[in-house]
């Protein structure tokens, strides 16, 4: 199949070139779209045979539920089965944006999209392209990140061809994602609402939102078996692997700059310092990203520019232990393995 690439406006998306896409989609075809995080491959949520296109061209393991994206909360609230009062609280102050929210399913939405769970994760992107592209297809749009599966997630359309191209309809290439790593999943079907994945809006933001205070790690016993959850306080979501977002190139990370005394940098190393200012290093290159947000922004696509450089390792400089720097922790953890073990 030829994959097509279709320019768009990011503000003001072409009505004919939307059309085209949700007419694509219609027919159980897969369209990526830039939402605010990243790109999403998408499909329609409804079609059995379509959201197995999904799968097939992620090469996703079946396990993994896919979010569910609605052009705004009244669409979304027909694919629950229950709307639990903190999904509300939720909804109101975070849709759209990124964040997704984990309610009991509705009967319409098949259990290939939630790996057969009876819950749905349900989310309103914020971009125009993505809002406009769901309305005209007139069907919600099940999309994981549109990249092949355990690899680093797409923020500019040339990396969903990069992963993808010759395997799915077509691309709407509306540039850069703002925001840049995935949304926050927050479960919101137990009494007290928990993050599955930790994200662009913080634990401290949704509390305000809920006025009352998230489930923390303690009150979760399977934890501990995720690389992620055991650092970071974090619930485990079903098919999120500990190894993911990974650069081809073998990557590592360490706490601070005086940890890398014992990596022997040299002129085949790249060093990405996150969150943290290092003195010169002898490094093939060395790149530093101070501010979380713009690191946030910025990190796949340098991931993806440092996987082409040929080097013989990506060494990291883990940001410091603060909220601030909680999700791209997160993702930098998943992408790499620790020094010692490396
Ligand atoms: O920002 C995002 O969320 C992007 C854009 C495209 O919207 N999408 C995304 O999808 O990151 P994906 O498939 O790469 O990640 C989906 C995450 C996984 O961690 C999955 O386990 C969790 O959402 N998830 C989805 N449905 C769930 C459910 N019913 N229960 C628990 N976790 C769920
Ligand atoms: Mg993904």
């Amino acid at each position: 199949m030829e994959t097509q690439t279709l320019l768009v406006d990011p503000q003001a998306p072409d009505e004919a070139v939307l059309e085209h896409a949700a007419a694509l989609l219609r027919a159980g075809q897969l369209v990526a779209f830039a939402t605010e995080t990243v790109y999403g491959l998408g499909a329609d949520a409804t079609s059995e045979a379509a959201v197995r296109k999904i799968f097939e061209a992620k090469g996703r393991p079946s396990d993994n539920p896919l979010i569910v994206h609605a052009a705004d909360t009244a669409m979304a609230q027909r694919y629950a089965g229950q709307w639990p009062q903190a999904a509300q609280w939720l909804a109101e102050h975070g849709w759209p944006g990124p964040l997704t929210l984990v309610v009991p399913k509705a009967a319409t939405i098949p259990s290939v999209v939630t790996a057969g769970l009876d819950t749905v994760g349900l989310r309103v992107p914020q971009t125009a392209v993505a809002r406009g592209l769901i309305a005209r297809a007139g069907v919600p749009l099940a999309a994981p990140s549109a990249n092949r599966s355990e690899h680093i997630s797409p923020t500019l359309a040339p990396h969903v061809l990069d992963d993808l191209d010759g395997a799915i309809a077509c691309v709407l290439d509306s540039g850069a994602t703002s925001v840049g790593i995935e949304s926050t999943v927050v479960d919101c079907c137990g009494p007290v609402p928990k993050i599955l994945r930790p994200g662009p809006i913080d634990a401290a933001t949704l509390e305000q939102w809920l006025g009352a205070p998230l489930a923390g790690d303690d009150d979760d016993a399977g934890a501990s078996d995720d690389a992620s959850a055991a650092d970071s306080g974090v619930a485990r979501s079903p098919g999120q692997r500990p190894r993911h977002y990974a650069p081809q190139t073998p990557a590592i990370r360490v706490g601070s700059f005086e940890a890398l005394g014992t990596l022997a940098i040299g002129p085949e190393d790249i060093v990405l310092a996150i969150g943290n200012l290092t003195p010169a290093v002898s490094a093939k290159q060395s790149i530093t990203l101070l501010d979380p947000t713009l690191a946030a922004q910025q990190l796949y696509a340098m991931l993806r520019y440092c996987d082409g450089l040929d080097a013989a390792r990506i060494v990291v400089i883990m940001p410091p232990d603060e909220p601030a720097w909680h999700a791209v922790s997160d993702r930098l953890r998943r992408a790499t393995v620790p020094a010692e073990a490396g």
